[in-house]
């Protein structure tokens, strides 16, 4: 039997992972972009390489984004699901319809 404190202390963090993953988090989206997409899909999504990303959000829903980054076509490399995991992904999503 565990003791109560543990059982509370497990609850927290349980609670706090739950949080995480339903909460976008928009400064690590920016970073996973940064480190990852910027290179081809310019700072904040200007475009280069790769098409302007600005806007993304009125012309492509949140699982056609998703399925670009899983089975990407063209010539993107599939960066899914290393070194963009999923919740890299579900951030750089968030990200990129805030721009
Ligand atoms: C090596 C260059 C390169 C990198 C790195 C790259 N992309 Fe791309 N991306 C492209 C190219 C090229 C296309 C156009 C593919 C095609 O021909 O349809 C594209 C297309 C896309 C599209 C679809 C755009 C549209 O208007 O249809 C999205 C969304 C996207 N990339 C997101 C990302 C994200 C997010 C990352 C980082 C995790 C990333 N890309 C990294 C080159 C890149």
């Amino acid at each position: 039997m565990m003791k109560p404190s543990i059982l509370i202390v497990m609850g927290l963090v349980l609670t706090a992972s739950v949080a995480q993953a339903d909460e976008p988090d928009l400064a690590h989206g920016k970073a996973v972009f940064s480190r990852n997409c910027a290179l081809c899909h310019g700072a904040a999504g200007a475009g280069g390489l790769g098409p302007k990303l600005k806007g993304i959000k009125d012309r492509k829903t949140d699982a056609e984004i998703e399925s670009q980054l899983k089975e990407p076509k063209g010539t993107m490399p599939k960066m899914y699901p290393a070194p963009v995991g999923d919740k890299d992904l579900a951030d750089v999503v968030a990200y990129l319809k805030s721009l």
